[in-house]
């Protein structure tokens, strides 16, 4: 089944928040935000700016009749900014004007005097001053310290990767109405309708109910709309609460850029030792976490590098620990991986440090140490369902990669300009929220009288098609065509306190609510039609949009019984909850059974570096994928080849710049590179592994969303590989994006 979505987009249909028709006498909205990274504010004139013609208001922390907090976890963060400013870009005040350009105008218009703080724009200085957003958290398997001295090998380093600009096609943004007796109405393009519904409550002094949050879709979220999309929500709703009047505030790209924090750079240091036959013993690590001016979510982030940061490998003693760094950029937040793919690079960047050192190759080490059944994880969980060996094997077999690897050699013995290098990339990936509570999911099934259903859960469709998932289970649950069913808008007052559409969870969380709706459903649809065939409900059987009885299909129709359980008064809606079983952490030991399971997978990279100029493309990625039982093939390897590149970007062409002040200079696309046509893989090739898939997964099909961007980690190894092959000086870095630049370095240093 094709993504119910496709043909609304492609032919420009689809709504998104700019899309809705405005209501007569809307406003629009812009930010004032700071242009210094810290400091203390003396003085801001807004006189010139309000006096202008068609601007309504503008708004301050004195506004605001609540409170001035929107810290999720930690609250550190406020709306607008009181005395002091943290970052460039932070918000400080909110101007409403007749339309956007007077609005931009009047910001021209403000001048704003700060006294000067010092800046800190990187992790290591910010530890360097003690400068944290809360104390430091470790995982810790076995004994490191005995065990180092075990071992044959031991072998240090650092690294570097850096942070990673969403990009989402759909900037931030929000239409904010007043309905009536002080009642909100907020269509947001937020991963977590909850959360901004809670929060613009918080700031406005109302209760939750008063607010309600609509999500229609998406343009993309990648974990940038988790949290970072409520306070435009906030702040057009103060306005609205105040002016009783529509406001819309729609970000542009610059300024979207500029205020809204990244993926985490993250700095790290590691320990590695492995025995002679080059079993890993003992790993560890510290990962400095440049967190920004604000918690976030940094620390639920910090905590998955720690559940990720041993990949696919089982290593008996592991210290890891995590520092969240405090400094002068916009708070960073949750991207796609959320914190693991920074905890994959450092295990496999020791690995590679670990291999040139006793020289072996990198692929020998790793292989050797995959994780088996019942090895145990740092934090606790046995390892169950393990498929790493599987995909690892299969990705050898499928590819033949002993053919490919003589290939690689070949070439690079016959040509002097162009390198090729050839990685292996393990990923295993836990699913379900690490935060135990957030694992829940409701959903709200209509079938109105004439047989057609509505579907609302707490999903949030963001181009990963969950929508064409929720109507997959409710179609097959319900034993109709999938054109009775219609997916409604994420909306919080038809499904409530909704965990955000993260974690790669959503499928399944809000599909197990589905199905559990469905099936109740069925369950009363059965006793009208037992007593319409006048047979026993058990041998009854929904499917085709006919009854069967004793698997032959009757005459009775789905509407037909539909029809009846309404003349009999029988309940045609159902709520269902949903919550993950099995799963538990507890904190103060830092061990549980976080994750419900790991998706595993295995990536080969092929890459050719022009070492003339330091260039280079990608030249394949061959991928063994797990997803249990894909309820859609086609959406899932879709998620597999978008996230590939994602990672792909990530560790080679995306470099995210700030200077000294704090300032961000690849604040456009002119100076910040994604990926395009020409920088992605020439192909991509995913072979799905046969397995039997996973009971808390829906319909046994894996979670697809996050997992495969940590095979773009490979490319980062493939380039190192072929840098390596030309100039036998090289000494190994682990400094990622590895952009042309320092790809050109690395060829030439001696
Ligand atoms: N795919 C598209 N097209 N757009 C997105 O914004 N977000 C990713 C992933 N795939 C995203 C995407 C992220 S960060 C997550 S957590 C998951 O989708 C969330 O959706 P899921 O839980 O339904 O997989
Ligand atoms: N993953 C993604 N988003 C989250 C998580 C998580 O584990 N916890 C809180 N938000
Ligand atoms: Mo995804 S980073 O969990 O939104």
């Amino acid at each position: 089944m094709k993504n119910i979505d496709s043909f609304g987009h492609v032919r420009g249909e689809s709504l998104f928040v700019d899309d809705i028709t405005t209501l007569q006498g809307t406003l629009y909205g812009v930010t004032f935000d700071s242009p210094k990274a810290h400091g203390t504010i003396k003085n801001i004139d807004y006189s010139t700016a309000e006096s202008l013609e068609g601007v309504v208001k503008i708004f301050t922390y004195k506004d605001i009749l609540g409170e001035n907090q929107i810290g999720g976890i930690i609250p550190d963060e406020p709306l607008w900014a009181e005395g002091e400013v943290h970052f460039i870009g932070q918000p400080i005040a909110f101007i409403v004007a007749t339309s956007e350009a007077i609005a931009k105008k009047s910001r021209a218009l403000i001048t704003i005097e700060i006294d000067e703080k010092p800046v800190i724009t990187t992790a290591k200085e910010a530890k360097e001053k003690g400068s944290f957003i809360n104390a430091p958290r470790s995982f810790k398997l076995g004994n490191t310290t005995t065990s180092f001295s075990n071992c044959k090998y031991v072998i240090e380093g650092e690294t570097f990767s850096n942070g990673q600009e969403h990009l989402y096609l759909e900037t931030q943004g929000c239409y904010a109405i007043p309905m009536e007796n002080g009642n909100i109405k907020i269509t947001s393009s937020t991963q977590g309708p909850t959360s901004v519904q809670k929060t613009v409550a918080k700031v406005l002094g109302v209760s939750m109910h008063k607010i309600e949050v609509d999500v229609i879709r998406l343009g993309g979220g990648f974990g940038g709309k988790e949290d970072q999309a409520t306070p435009w929500a906030v702040m057009a709703a103060v306005a609205v609460q105040n002016l009783k009047k529509p406001v819309k505030y729609i970000l542009n790209r610059h300024d979207d850029l500029r205020m809204t924090g990244k993926r985490h750079p993250y700095e790290s240091t590691f320990k590695i030792g492995l025995s002679k036959e080059l079993k890993i013993q003992a790993f560890e690590v510290e990962f400095l976490q440049n967190s920004g001016a604000a918690a976030d979510l940094s620390p639920a982030i910090a905590e998955r590098t720690l559940f990720h940061a041993t990949n696919s490998y089982f290593i008996p003693n592991v210290t890891t620990t995590v520092h969240s760094c405090k400094t002068n950029l916009p708070p960073n937040t949750a991207f796609r991986g959320f914190g693991g793919p920074q905890g994959m690079f450092v295990i496999e960047a020791a690995i590679a440090k670990a291999a040139e050192e006793i020289g072996v190759n990198k692929k020998k080490i790793q292989e050797l140490n995959l994780l088996s059944e019942n090895d145990e994880f740092s934090y606790g969980q046995i390892a169950t369902q393990v498929e790493i060996k599987n995909s690892w094997t299969s990705a050898k077999s499928n590819f033949n990669s002993a053919k490919l690897e003589e290939e690689i050699v070949n070439f690079n013995n016959k040509n002097a300009q162009y390198k090729k290098g050839l990685s292996f990339m393990p990923i295993t990936f836990g699913i379900s929220f690490t935060n135990t509570p957030m694992n829940h999911a409701r959903a709200l099934i209509h079938i109105y009288q004439d047989g057609s259903v509505g579907v609302s859960t707490g999903a949030v469709e963001m181009g990963q098609s969950v929508n064409t998932k929720m109507l997959q289970v409710a179609s097959e649950t319900l034993g109709i065509s999938t054109s009775k069913v219609k997916l409604e808008t994420t909306n919080t007052t038809r499904v409530a306190n909704t965990s955000p559409t993260a974690a790669s969870a959503t499928a399944d969380l809000n599909g197990k609510a589905v199905l559990k709706a469905c099936n109740s459903l069925i369950d009363r649809l059965t006793t009208v039609a037992s007593a319409l065939l006048a047979v026993d409900k058990d041998v009854i059987e929904f499917k085709n949009n006919m009854i069967y009885a004793n698997q032959q299909q009757t005459s009775l129709t789905w509407e037909k019984v539909v029809e009846q359980a309404m003349f009999e008064r029988v309940a045609l809606s159902e709520n269902a909850h949903y919550a993950t079983p099995i799963i538990h952490f507890d904190k103060s030991k830092e061990k549980g059974h976080p994750f419900a399971y790991h998706v595993y997978g295995t990536a080969i990279t092929i890459v050719t570096v022009d070492c003339l100029r330091g260039t280079y493309e990608i030249d394949a990625v061959k991928i063994v994928h797990d997803f249990g039982k894909s309820m859609n093939i086609g959406i899932d390897v879709g998620q597999v080849e978008g996230a590939l590149v994602q990672g792909i970007g990530w560790m080679t062409l995306e470099e995210i710049s700030y200077n000294e002040q704090g300032q961000l200079l690849s604040n456009a696309l002119s100076t910040y590179k994604v990926p395009d046509v020409f920088s992605a893989p020439k192909t991509i090739e995913v072979l799905p592994l046969k397995t039997l898939g996973n009971e808390q997964a829906i319909f046994k099909s894996k979670a697809v969303g996050e997992p495969p961007l940590m095979y773009g980690i490979g490319a980062y190894f493939a380039i190192q590989n072929a840098v390596k092959e030309f100039n036998p000086n090289y000494q190994l870095k682990f400094d990622a994006p590895f952009t042309p630049e320092k790809v050109l370095m690395g060829l030439y240093e001696e």
